[in-house]
């Protein structure tokens, strides 16, 4: 592919608007098929006469460019027949635009420029191939300015020409591969649910739900130089008022300035995250309740499915379902709207096994961890976004590299992701080990640690957690991993059966006594780190009851407390946290309206004070993780590891369920088909029902009782 094409790009600085190339066609006719090939140093759009190619959106993705840039293929055999001209408009994206930030082997060579081939096949069989070169000509069109973080300033009067000569670059074209993953593309529609004045007297459309993607109308009448200027918003302030301060540096700008006439826009290479659209400008007469928003995401399948008879937990569930909707556009981002949108492997990591019961993200994760491989450095480190933005390497977040591809390999039997990752695993492994003095123990000088906590110091991001034990249990159980992934794959892994073996004998010693914080006793029971799982247990406990019982964790802790308490016979006190309205706790935020999962617990107090602006999202997945609890605990759905049992082909059911709830029912497409657990009270009895997919086999454990089932409906 693209053997005689050429890397082209403009000779001018355009600023940030985007760059248009143009290419008559001159078929001729009649045409059998046409192909295009292409992509671009920036997101791209492509257009034969009038009509966008393709219903994707944000092409060609985020990835590792310099080492995997993907390309796109369209059939435009339809659009040929009816134009003859092509033109892309190129925006500067995560390519060439502000989010790349500043790493040296970050600037890359071909800045808004794109390479393509096109392939012709006409009736009587002859071939033809138009490739980028000299033959194409370059300007910029109506966008006057386009960013990620900025938004995008579109002008309607202008006629554009696009008629400058290109540059031609000489650039690798190695790098470049077909695309890998799940296209991102437009989902539902939105209308506004309420538009209203606040009490400074500002216009703010409210669509009801906090999402990703942007607004847009059709058939607005205005007069020429009227504006659509609007700014965006999660979250009202406490006295009811527009606030956006959290978005920091990120502009976010929608201005479209209009022609006469009727008109219809929407933006093109930029995306925003909001609920809320304060309305700074609009056209006499016009009403702003013609505007849509439409979601934008990529283009992953519904897998899972949770209710019970709590309103606010199934509110909760939802949150996490819009939040993953939300920051799963093209690659696991941390939030949509502020200045980062990055994939930052922490959250991931700990939101991942979530999101593979709620979604297939199988493709997703491939292409993602494929680039976090090309990513990894030198020495073994993996750095705290992936693609890389600006460096770092970080326990609980590195981990990601052992910790997501094993848990793709247990929801959805990925050998191949283990044999890909397995490599790296050992890579970053050994990158711990080169900082031990003695083979066993691992002092971290750099680490988020319990990143969020409660138990911080005020005003503090680091939570009280000692980040050395911390990395010493994230070293420990990516060792694990690692051992249990070569099993699978076939190698021998004696070596880090002995390393883990030694990792965890020193770390009893150093941290035996070590039961601060809940997040500590968390670890230790969930990774298996400590003796006396009784003592840390009560622990535990005490520290959850004297704190009113409410939580204290962060990032690190917090998706494993609930598994902690229960696992080791404190399912009512898991309960409690769950169910605890109050600030803090997981309900809070839905009890004040909530659509989306939020950075902090404190992100808004109960007085209606905010977390300081600098670091305030309202559309953080992590703490969402939650619900791999109510799949796999409160129903009871869990994949088996073994080599013939992962991806659901063997698996447990073993609810524990609670009267509290009521009901609680959870349903799972996996490859075999659907996977039902569902119980409920009838007259203070339990009463279970399942149904096994044909071609598996469960475990399924009711009051302390296990029975191996194959495909059925069951009731219990
Ligand atoms: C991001 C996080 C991330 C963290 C690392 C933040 O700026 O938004 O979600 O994990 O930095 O500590």
């Amino acid at each position: 592919m693209f053997e005689s094409s050429k890397w082209i790009t403009s000779e001018k600085d355009y600023g940030s608007a985007p760059r248009v190339y143009f290419r008559d066609l001159n078929i001729i006719k009649p045409l059998r098929k046409a192909v295009l090939h292409i992509t671009a140093g920036g997101i791209y759009n492509v257009y034969v006469g009038n009509d966008k190619a393709g219903d994707v959106v944000f092409t060609p993705g985020w990835t590792v460019y310099d080492k995997h840039h993907m390309y796109q293929s369209y059939d435009i055999t339809d659009l040929v027949a009816e134009s003859d001209f092509l033109y892309v408009s190129v925006g500067s994206g995560w390519y060439a635009g502000r989010i790349k930030r500043s790493l040296p082997q970050k600037q890359f060579p071909c800045d808004f420029g794109i390479i393509a081939q096109i392939d012709l096949e006409y009736a009587g069989g002859l071939r033809e191939t138009i490739v980028s070169d000299e033959s194409w000509t370059v300007g910029t069109g109506n966008i006057l300015e386009s960013d990620i973080y900025d938004g995008e300033v579109y002008d309607a009067n202008i006629k554009p020409t696009f008629e400058d000569a290109v540059k031609i670059l000489d650039e690798s074209k190695t790098q470049l591969t077909p695309q890998i993953g799940e296209y991102v593309v437009e989902h539902d529609i939105f209308e506004p649910k309420k538009i209203f004045t606040t009490p400074k007297g500002e216009t703010v459309v409210d669509f009801g739900v906090n999402l990703t993607g942007y607004p847009f109308f059709e058939g607005l009448q205005a007069r020429m130089g009227e504006r659509v200027d609007l700014s965006f918003g999660e979250i009202l302030d406490k006295d009811g008022n527009f606030y956006n301060d959290n978005y920091r540096t990120a502009k976010c700008q929608f201005t479209y300035i209009c022609r006469d006439g009727e008109q219809s826009y929407k933006p093109h290479h930029t995306f925003y995250g909001f609920r809320y659209v304060r309305i700074n400008e609009f056209p006499e007469g016009a009403d702003p309740s013609i505007l849509r928003a439409v979601d934008v995401y990529s283009d992953i399948e519904r897998t899972g499915y949770f209710e019970c008879g709590n309103e606010e937990v199934n509110q909760l569930f939802k949150n996490t379902i819009r939040g993953q909707k939300d920051n799963f556009l093209d690659i696991p981002t941390d939030c949509p709207q502020r200045d980062e949108r990055l994939g930052w492997t922490g959250d991931a990591q700990v939101f991942c096994k979530t999101a593979m019961y709620n979604f297939n993200v199988n493709g997703f994760f491939n292409k993602w961890i494929y680039d976090m491989t090309l990513e990894q450095y030198e020495n073994g480190g993996i750095p705290d976004m992936i693609p890389n933005a600006f460096g770092g390497v970080s326990s609980a977040w590195a981990d990601s590299v052992c910790i997501i591809p094993w848990t793709m390999y247990q929801m959805y039997g990925n050998v191949d992701i283990l044999k890909l990752a397995v490599p790296a695993m050992k890579k970053w492994v050994g990158y711990m080990r080169s900082f031990t003095d003695n083979e066993f123990a691992y002092v971290q000088d750099r680490s988020y640690g319990d990143w969020l906590g409660l138990d911080a110091t005020e005003g503090s991001y680091d939570g009280k957690t000692d980040k050395s034990f911390l990395s010493d249990a994230f070293y420990a159980y990516s060792c694990s991993i690692l051992a249990k992934a070569m099993a699978i794959i076939g190698e021998d892994n004696s070596e880090y059966l002995e390393l883990y073996d030694n990792i965890v004998k020193e770390f009893k010693v150093r941290f035996a006594d070590y039961t601060e914080t809940q997040t500590a006793c968390v670890i230790q029971l969930h990774f298996g780190l400590c003796d006396d799982r009784r003592a840390v247990t009560e622990k535990l406990v005490k520290l959850i009851r004297d704190n009113d019982t409410a939580l204290t964790t962060g990032f690190v802790g917090t998706p494993y407390l609930l598994h902690a308490l229960s696992e080791n016979g404190e399912v009512e006190l898991a309960y409690d946290l769950l169910l605890r309205r109050e600030y803090p706790s997981w309900l809070y935020p839905v009890t004040v309206g909530a659509t989306t999962i939020w950075e902090h617990w404190d992100g808004m107090k109960p007085d209606g004070s905010m977390w300081s602006d600098d670091m305030n999202s309202f559309n953080h997945y992590a703490y969402g993780a939650v619900c791999d609890w109510m799949y796999g605990v409160i129903c009871g759905i869990n994949p088996r590891n073994g080599k013939d049992e992962a991806g659901f082909r063997v698996f447990d059911i073993a609810p524990v369920p609670d009267k509290r709830l009521g009901y609680a029912k959870a349903e799972l497409d996996t490859a075999y088909g659907r996977i039902v657990s569902e119980w409920k009270y009838e007259k203070d009895k339990f009463v279970y029902s399942f149904e096994i997919p044909e071609g598996t086999t469960a475990y399924v454990t009711v009051d302390g009782k296990t029975e191996i089932l194959s495909a059925g409906k069951y009731t219990r």
